[in-house]
C-alpha cells in the first residue's frame, strides 16, 4: 500500500503515504472513523477496518504502569487552576517525580507566563500544524529539576475548536511521554473543548473557591462531564442515549432514586447497556481542590460539594484538600513566578504541600509530614536559582516602539503597563 486516498471531514483529500497518515493520526487529524478508499473493492471504508492502518491507532504508551494524566478543570474562570497546576507540578517534581505540565487552555494559554517563560520556543501550535512530530518535540525545560512544560498555542485561534478525535489523539500522545505525572491545565467553562480533556484524562481534578457561584458552576461542570461520558459511551445506541438525554438532563434528576430508576429502565431495555452505564457511573471518580479558603468554616463548602455530588449525581468526588487564600499568590502571579517558588514557606505553599503529600499521595502521619517538609525544602532550594523575571512590576518597559504607543494614556510612565504581558503575543 504505497498511498491511500482519504476523506477528511467528508471531503476527499489527496492520496497520503503511510508515514504521512501516521503523522496526521498522531496529531488527531486522521482518525479511525475517517474514510479511506479500498482499491480492491473500489469503495470507501472506515480506516478502522483496514488492518494495515492498525499501528497508527494502537501505539503503546511509554510507561503505562506508572504515568498518571491529571486534568485540572472546573467550570468557573479565575479560581486558580493555572497557578495551582504550576505549583502542583513543582511540588511533585520536588519529591523526585518526573512531571510535565501541559497548557490545554485552548482559548487563553498562560501557563508559560505563570512559570515566567515569556516567549516559549515551541508551543502546541507547532505540533498541531505538523511542524513538530510529537509532543516530546515541543516539551520545554523549566528552571525546576524534573519539571517540563508543554506550552499552549498563545495568540493563535488555530486550535479553537478541535474535533473529539483530535483531543483524544492529544491525550494518547501525552501517554507516550516519559513522565510519572502529566498535569493538564484546562480552560474555564464547560464547553466540550474543556470537558473532553477532563473525561479523557486518567484523573480529573476540579478546582473551586468556596463561593456559591463557583460551587454551582463546579457542580454543573461535573454533571456535564458525566453526561458527555454517557453520550459517548452510547453513541451507537441512540435509544439509550435518548433516554439519558430526556430523563437525566431533566431538572428532576435530583436524587439517587431517580438515577437508580433510570438505570433500571435502561436495564429493562438492554441489560448489557444498563450494566455498562452503572460501571461508567462507578468509574467516574473525580477529585476536588478548594482554593482561596479564608477560614476553617469555609472548608465545609468543599465537604458539602463532595456530598452533593455523591447524593445528587451519584458521583464519588474525593475532597483532596484546600489551599489558603494568600496575598503571596497574587504577588507571585504579578512577578510571573509560581507561588511555590516565590514563597515556599507561605500559607498557600504549605497548604499545597500538605495536599500533595496527604490528599494526592495518600501519605498520612509521619510519612505525610516528612514529604510535606521535603516539598518545602526542595522548593526553597529551587527558588535560589529560579530566574527573576525581567519584567518585574516595578520596572518600566515603556517605549515609542510599543504596539500601543499612540493610544497609551501612561506614555513615558509605563507603570502599571496593562499590555506588557501581551507583547510576546503581538511580536509573534
Ligand atoms: N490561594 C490563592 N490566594 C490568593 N489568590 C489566589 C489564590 N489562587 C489564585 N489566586 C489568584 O487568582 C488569580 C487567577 O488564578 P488563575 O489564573 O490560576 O485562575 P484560572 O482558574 O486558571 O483562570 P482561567 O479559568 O481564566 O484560566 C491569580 O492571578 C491569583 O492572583
Ligand atoms: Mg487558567
Amino acid at each position: 500500500m504505497a498511498e491511500l486516498f482519504v476523506k477528511l471531514a467528508n471531503q476527499q483529500a489527496r492520496p497520503y503515504t503511510l508515514p504521512e497518515l501516521k503523522k496526521m493520526a498522531n496529531n488527531g487529524m486522521f482518525g479511525q472513523d475517517d474514510l479511506v478508499f479500498n482499491e480492491d473493492n473500489q469503495e470507501w471504508v472506515k480506516a478502522a477496518t483496514v488492518s494495515e492502518l492498525d499501528p497508527l491507532f494502537h501505539a503503546s504508551p511509554a510507561s503505562p504502569e506508572r504515568q498518571i494524566v491529571y486534568a485540572v478543570g472546573g467550570g468557573k474562570g479565575g479560581v486558580g487552576k493555572t497557578v495551582l497546576t504550576a505549583s502542583l507540578g513543582i511540588g511533585l517534581a520536588s519529591l523526585g517525580h518526573q512531571v510535565v505540565i501541559v497548557d490545554a487552555d485552548l482559548g487563553g494559554a498562560n501557563l508559560h507566563t505563570c512559570m515566567g517563560i515569556l516567549e516559549p520556543e515551541y508551543t502546541f501550535y507547532h505540533f498541531y500544524t505538523l511542524q513538530k512530530d510529537t509532543l516530546a518535540d515541543i516539551m520545554l525545560d523549566t528552571p525546576v529539576e524534573n519539571l517540563k512544560l508543554i506550552s499552549g498555542a498563545c495568540g493563535t485561534l488555530g486550535m479553537a475548536n478541535p474535533r473529539f478525535t483530535q483531543k483524544l489523539r492529544f491525550i494518547n500522545e501525552l501517554r507516550r511521554i516519559h513522565a510519572d505525572y502529566v498535569l493538564l491545565d484546562l480552560g474555564a467553562g464547560s464547553s466540550f473543548n474543556v470537558i473532553d480533556f477532563f473525561i479523557a484524562a486518567d484523573q480529573g481534578i476540579v478546582v473551586t473557591t468556596p463561593e456559591p457561584m463557583a460551587i454551582q458552576e463546579t457542580f454543573n461542570f461535573l454533571k456535564i462531564a458525566l453526561m458527555r461520558k454517557i453520550m459517548r459511551q452510547f453513541k451507537n445506541q441512540p435509544e439509550i442515549a435518548a433516554l439519558f438525554e430526556q430523563e437525566a438532563l431533566r431538572e428532576n434528576m435530583q436524587n439517587g432514586a431517580t438515577l437508580g430508576s433510570l438505570l433500571q429502565k435502561i436495564r429493562a431495555i438492554d441489560q448489557t447497556a444498563g450494566n455498562a452505564a452503572a460501571t461508567l457511573f462507578d468509574a467516574f471518580r473525580p477529585s476536588l481542590i478548594l482554593n482561596m479558603v479564608h477560614s476553617q468554616e469555609e472548608v465545609k463548602e468543599g465537604i458539602a460539594l463532595s456530598t452533593a455530588a455523591e447524593e445528587l449525581l451519584y458521583i464519588h468526588l474525593e475532597f483532596l484538600g484546600y489551599i489558603d487564600y494568600d496575598d503571596s499568590v497574587r504577588k507571585a502571579v504579578k512577578e510571573m513566578r509560581p507561588f511555590m517558588i516565590d514563597n515556599p514557606k507561605s500559607k498557600a505553599s504549605k497548604s499545597l504541600a500538605k495536599l500533595i503529600s496527604v490528599g494526592l499521595q495518600g501519605k498520612s502521619g509521619w510519612k505525610g509530614f516528612r514529604d510535606r517538609r521535603r516539598v518545602i525544602r526542595q522548593a526553597t532550594e529551587e527558588a535560589k536559582n529560579y530566574p527573576v523575571n525581567q519584567m518585574r512590576e516595578s520596572e518600566t518597559i515603556c517605549s515609542v516602539q510599543c504596539f500601543y504607543w499612540g493610544d497609551c494614556e501612561y506614555q513615558n510612565g509605563g507603570y502599571p503597563c496593562p499590555v506588557r504581558h501581551l507583547d510576546p503575543i503581538f511580536r509573534r
